[in-house]
């Protein structure tokens, strides 16, 4: 029998990721219910899933208010909208699959993770990127001990320019009013591999950052609020909303990031869409507080060091990964799909080809679904992106925002009590 969920939050993640899965395999998993605020994807989702109108909800606590209505919840709610629902739904008995970043401050992540586990139920964060090919190959090669002991570890996340208008300053993620910081929202993941690579928990980190190019005092002179206005500045400038969301044909538009522009995808709905919401605003005149770059330098038990870096002012997406052992080295580009293998003294490279989909997060979106649910059917509690494990890797998240902020080194031990201590919950 299919495993049941009721999906809090149809929009994206939820309908787009999530609910697709479950309709592509529905013999694994059947959505049995959904609340969502949003009339047009409330009634979207309801009619794909043939839910009946007491299955719908408009809100996640009518969702959750009564008996259990499935076995697993699936939380897709906005950054900030994650942590009354996650317990809600854990109180209430369901396991639980939740979007990343758990939530936005410690002492939150800190109270969902413990909820859970005192609980006993299973809690799936997205880290969807733990599934792909391409650091599932990563991990292997690295725990296989090919490489020998593990002394450094770089990686970098170039964010593709379009990528990070759309999201870090016109769209969801622009701001910390509605979201966790960016190192929390878009690299949450890449912290995730690292500590999952290293295996070992952080002692100490270092960051620094700024947002030094979508700000008014960047504006080109006469650009108005809106590149649906006349703007002088329009030839050549790479952030024109009207370039970027009207171009595609309606067949591309129904995908991420148009679709979040409008779910009509036709060009006059993307044009009106423009002409008033959000996505039609000038990139260096927004309400974006979101840094577009920043460095973290990490520390972990053993010697073991660490840096990461994330821009967003790249021509395309790109993450590189450079991890030292004392017998090797291996280099990765995630976007080329390609894993090589050095040791000293050796002449030449072997070399690791990752054949499969670009899209879906490089095929983790998929692979985090499989797992998700083989987990169920089996009764298995290992999850491999548990909230235990993602715990530690938003922590650090947040310790090196606030070594940023600061100007310091976090101690992480300290940081790890200051986040229970503020949880109201005794370290175990
Ligand atoms: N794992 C990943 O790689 C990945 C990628 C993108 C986004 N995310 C995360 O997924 C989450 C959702 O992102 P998204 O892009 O789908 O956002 P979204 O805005 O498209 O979807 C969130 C949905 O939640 C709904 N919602 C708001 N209030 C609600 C309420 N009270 N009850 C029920 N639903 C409510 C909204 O109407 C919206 O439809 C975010 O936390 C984001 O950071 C994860």
């Amino acid at each position: 029998m299919a495993i049941t969920a009721v999906v809090i939050g149809a929009g994206n993640r939820g309908r787009f990721v999530y609910g697709r899965w479950a309709r592509e395999h529905a013999e694994r998993l059947r959505v049995v219910a959904v609340a969502e605020p949003h009339d047009e994807r409330r009634a979207a989702f309801a009619a794909e899933h043939g839910l009946a109108p007491e299955r719908v909800f408009r809100d996640w606590s009518d969702g959750l208010a009564g008996p259990r209505l499935a076995d697993v919840a699936i939380v897709a709610t906005g950054d900030t909208l994650h942590t009354e629902p996650a317990l809600v739904a854990i109180e209430r008995g369901y396991d639980v699959l939740l979007e990343k970043p758990i939530a936005p401050t410690p002492a939150e992540c800190v109270r969902v993770v413990e909820a859970a586990e005192a609980a006993g139920r299973l809690l799936q964060i997205g880290h969807v990127l733990r599934y792909s090919r391409f650091y599932e190959t990563v991990h292997r090669i690295v725990s296989e001990g090919r490489i020998g002991d593990v002394v450094h570890v770089d990686m970098k996340e170039h964010v593709a320019h379009w990528h990070m208008t759309h999201s870090y300053v016109r769209g969801k993620f622009r701001n910390r009013e509605i979201a966790a910081p960016i190192l929390l929202a878009k690299s949450c993941h890449d912290l995730d591999l690292l500590a999952w690579l290293v295996g070992r928990p952080a002692l100490r980190v270092a960051s620094f950052g700024a947002l030094t190019h979508f700000r008014k005092d960047r504006a080109p002179a006469g650009a108005p609020p809106r590149c649906t206005d006349e703007c002088p500045a329009r030839a050549g400038c790479p952030h024109d909303a009207v370039a970027f969301y009207e171009a595609p044909d309606e067949r591309l538009a129904r995908a991420w990031p148009w679709s979040d522009v409008s779910l009509d995808p036709s060009r006059e709905a993307r044009r009106a869409a423009l002409a008033t919401g959000r996505y039609g605003r000038c990139v260096f005149q927004c309400d974006n507080d979101v840094l577009d770059h920043q460095v973290v330098a990490l520390e972990f038990e053993g010697g073991i060091t660490a840096s990461f870096g994330l821009q967003g002012l790249a021509p395309r997406e790109q993450r590189t990964i450079r991890v030292t052992g004392t017998r090797g080295e291996l280099r990765g580009l995630l976007d080329g799909g390609v894993i090589e293998v050095e040791r000293p003294g050796v002449l030449g490279a072997e070399r690791f080809a990752i054949e499969g989909s670009l899209l879906g997060h490089y095929g983790g979106d998929v692979g985090l679904m499989r797992h998700f649910v083989e987990l169920l059917e089996t009764g298995s509690r290992a999850v491999r992106a548990s909230g235990r494990a993602a715990l530690e890797s938003h922590l650090v998240g947040f310790a090196a925002e606030q070594a940023r902020a600061e100007g310091r080194v976090v101690d992480m031990q300290a940081y790890r009590d200051a986040a229970y201590a503020a949880a109201g919950i005794p370290r175990r």
